[in-house]
């Protein structure tokens, strides 16, 4: 009998997450300094649905500092309202949830994957999935405080090599109320070096019954999601670096799984329009000098693999105000196309790796004890 490529079984691949049904089955990573609402607006035009923001410090919420507020608001618009948080106590955690759902969110995603050193080295972060009761206690008081809105976590392999902890972390998650798990298949020694190792994600899934787990690392192309999926049995993707610059790439993730042709590469004038875009939706939040400090950041991503020189990035990112920028911008030949070749080029940090320190005698005890010091709770990014 001939089986039907999987190709045109793409209604077969959906993604649900407790109540939010997700199709495709492709997730905006959270990404700090990224994920904000200007990014996750243009995302949703090429049709991102389930966009997650950048990372709020639970703590810093709860205890009403403005900055955190600002990063819980949405647009109007906004569907699924999704906030990742982070935090290493569970009453924290809880006061948090309720705070965000108070203010709309529709999805919740606990980020335990940070790997910064001084972080981890005070027991938070990618040290938390290490104590697997820990994660459990903060999991199980997210998922009380959330009722109905699902509650997902997002984690790494473990420390190091030596230290691997997505197997009893995954298994504390799942039995704690969480609706998902993401896995970003790298060590929080690595960092964003090295490749990505799928081969746990499959290993993830084929242990955790009941749960969506979701494969997270180095997918840069269309084909990579559907090849991540095919390859671990993952339920869906969590997309991050490659989204940089490219909020267009929602759109080929969809062509894909609907078995569709691609969209065209981009022009030059399409990016040049978005920029400029960008640049106004930050500003629509924020002071327009950080709004210009914020899109100097994006432009690299914008323009890779555009035939444009450094002399023209160079002129881009000299930029001093939002009309300045605009008038840069105009100077762009509009009708360079994107090279085929050159449309999934990988982007974004591949720092590390870098050794994770942690607390002595964190890994003797299995404690549920959040960590002592409040540096713990100081991720800034990342995970
Ligand atoms: C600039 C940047 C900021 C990030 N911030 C966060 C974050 O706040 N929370 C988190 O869980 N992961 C964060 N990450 C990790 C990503 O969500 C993702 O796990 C990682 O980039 C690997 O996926 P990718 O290969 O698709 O980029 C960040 C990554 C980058 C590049």
């Amino acid at each position: 009998m001939l089986l039907p490529r999987r190709r045109n079984l793409a209604w077969l691949v959906v993604l649900q997450i407790g109540t939010i049904p997700v199709d495709p089955p492709v997730v905006l990573a959270p990404m700090a300094g990224v994920t904000n609402r200007a990014f996750r607006r243009l995302c949703r035009r090429y049709g991102g649905a389930l966009l997650v923001s950048e990372m709020v410090n639970a703590r810093s919420l709860v205890e009403g500092s403005p900055r955190s507020a600002q990063m819980t608001a949405f647009d109007a618009d906004e569907t699924t309202r999704s906030i990742q948080l982070y935090g290493t106590d569970p009453r924290v955690i809880a006061e948090a949830v309720r705070i965000v759902i108070d203010r709309g969110a529709q999805h919740v995603d606990l980020n335990f994957g940070c790997p910064v050193r001084k972080v981890t080295r005070h027991g938070g972060g990618a040290a938390v999935p290490a104590r697997p009761r820990l994660l459990a206690a903060i999991v199980g008081a997210a998922a009380r405080a959330a009722g109905p809105v699902p509650v997902t976590i997002k984690m790494r392999l473990g420390l190091d090599d030596e230290r691997l902890t997505f197997h009893a972390a995954g298994r504390a998650a799942a039995d704690s109320g969480a609706a998902a798990i993401a896995l970003h298949a790298r060590t929080a020694s690595q960092m964003y070096s090295g490749s990505a190792r799928w081969d746990a994600i499959g290993e993830l899934v084929a242990e955790i019954q009941g749960v969506p787990v979701l494969g997270n690392g180095d997918v840069w192309s269309p084909a990579d999601a559907r090849a991540l999926l095919d390859r671990t049995g993952c339920a869906g993707v969590v997309v991050g670096r490659a989204c940089l610059g490219r909020p267009w790439f929602f759109a080929d993730l969809a062509a894909e799984f609907a078995g569709a042709p691609r969209p065209s590469a981009p022009r030059l004038g399409t990016v040049a329009a978005t920029i400029r875009e960008h640049a106004e939706l930050l500003a629509e939040h924020a002071a327009p000098e950080y709004a210009v400090l914020e899109i100097r950041k994006h432009i690299g991503w914008y323009l890779t693999g555009f035939p444009v020189g450094g002399s023209t990035r160079r002129n881009l990112m000299a930029c001093t105000s939002l009309s300045d920028l605009s008038a840069r911008l105009d100077d762009l030949d509009d009708s360079i196309v994107l090279p085929d070749r050159e449309r999934d080029q990988p982007r974004g940090t591949r720092r590390g790796p870098y050794p994770v320190t942690i607390p002595a005698g964190w890994l003797d005890a299995d404690a549920d004890a959040p960590p002592e010091s409040r540096l713990a709770e100081l991720a800034i990014s990342g995970g």
